[in-house]
């Protein structure tokens, strides 16, 4: 396989952090854009792997990275905005696909590998609409492209498992809007294998791959198998709509927007789909069964081992 030369924005994310390491065991030489290197340090020890401060939202920025490089992979993605207008969705999915499209073509990198979800352009929200636009631009883009929509995404460090292991150790109970909403979890790992393979094998250019685990799963199994395998086994209240709604409403104004109405409007939709992308990469999907204890175990263990050194401490 020929080394390639290739720059990956929003890398330095969940996804990039198992995605980069894995592109550099194949020999390729990879260019990191963050837009605060400073913070995104660790990427960079690995030796063929550069970290380097971008505006990717600037062409002229963009085509002075791109430049030599045979393939540009792009992960940026939001799950929440700073309004609640779509601009910032808007900005960060369309316009910054646009941008990169446009820097592609200066620059002569025909080799897009383009990051959206499961169920992109279907439904209310803000974020499941501008993945649909931002998918629009690069099937029309004459690049050679391939997008991939995956489900919810689990590992090490995920936004799903270890974020609801976080809130059920503080809270002594949960209640979860759209606690229904179906889910086929994807692992990381497996993501990133998909995006290695399609990078080398040509007949991926101009196909969309859905990327989902063996198993749907409920948002109420989620919170519920994570409280029991982190010893957080809280009640978890299924909210009827009208109260979930409200509770997005007011997650919008907590810290972290924990939840917001744009995310209350994504989960009106099942993210699962019908066509096994990993399978069509030859990759066979792992269960959660086989990571999450040990990863939320690992959790559990050191929040037992603080706990133990501070009732111990003096
Ligand atoms: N995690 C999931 O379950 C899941 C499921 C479906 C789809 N996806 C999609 O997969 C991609 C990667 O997900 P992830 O979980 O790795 O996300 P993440 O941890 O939030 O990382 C995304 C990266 O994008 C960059 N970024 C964020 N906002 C940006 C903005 N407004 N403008 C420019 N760059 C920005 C950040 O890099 P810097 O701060 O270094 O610039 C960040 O490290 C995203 O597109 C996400 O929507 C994720």
């Amino acid at each position: 396989m020929k080394p390639l030369s290739i720059v990956v924005l929003g890398g330095t994310g969940f996804v990039g952090r198992r995605l980069v390491p894995r592109l550099h065991a194949d020999g390729h030489r990879i260019r990191v854009l963050s837009r605060n290197r400073e913070r995104r340090r660790e990427l960079g020890v690995l030796p063929r792997v550069c970290v380097e401060n971008c505006d990717v939202h600037d062409r002229a920025a963009l085509k002075r990275h791109l430049a030599g490089a045979d393939a540009a992979i792009n992960l940026v993605g939001i799950l929440n905005e700073r309004g609640s207008d779509g601009s910032g969705f808007r900005k960060a999915h369309v316009e910054l696909t646009a941008t990169l499209i446009a820097a592609c073509k200066a620059t002569g990198v025909h080799r897009l590998l383009q990051m959206s979800a499961l169920r992109a352009g279907e439904g209310a929200s803000h974020y499941l609409h501008t993945r649909g636009e931002a998918e629009a631009r690069v099937r029309a883009s004459h690049l050679a492209w391939t997008i991939f929509r995956p489900s919810v995404i689990f590992g090490p460090g995920d936004g799903l498992f270890c974020r609801f292991a976080e809130l059920l150790r503080k809270a002594p109970v949960l209640p979860i809007a759209r606690a229904g909403a179906r889910f086929a979890p994807v692992y990381v790992g497996d993501v990133a294998e998909a995006f290695a393979r399609a990078l080398v094998h040509p007949h991926t250019t101009g196909h969309t791959y859905e990327l989902i685990g063996p198993r749907v799963v409920t948002l109420r199994e989620i919170v519920r198998w994570t409280g029991h395998l982190s010893g957080h086994r809280r009640p978890v209240i299924g909210l009827p709509d009208a109260l979930g709604a409200m509770q997005a409403r007011i997650g919008e104004w907590l810290p972290g927007k924990p939840i917001s109405r744009d995310n209350f409007r994504s989960l009106r939709l099942d993210s699962i789909g019908d066509k096994d992308g990993l399978g069509q990469l030859g990759i066979v999907a792992t269960p959660m069964e086989l990571i999450v204890p040990a990863m939320l175990g690992a959790d559990r263990r050191e929040a037992e081992l603080a706990r133990y050194r501070a009732t111990h401490r003096g």
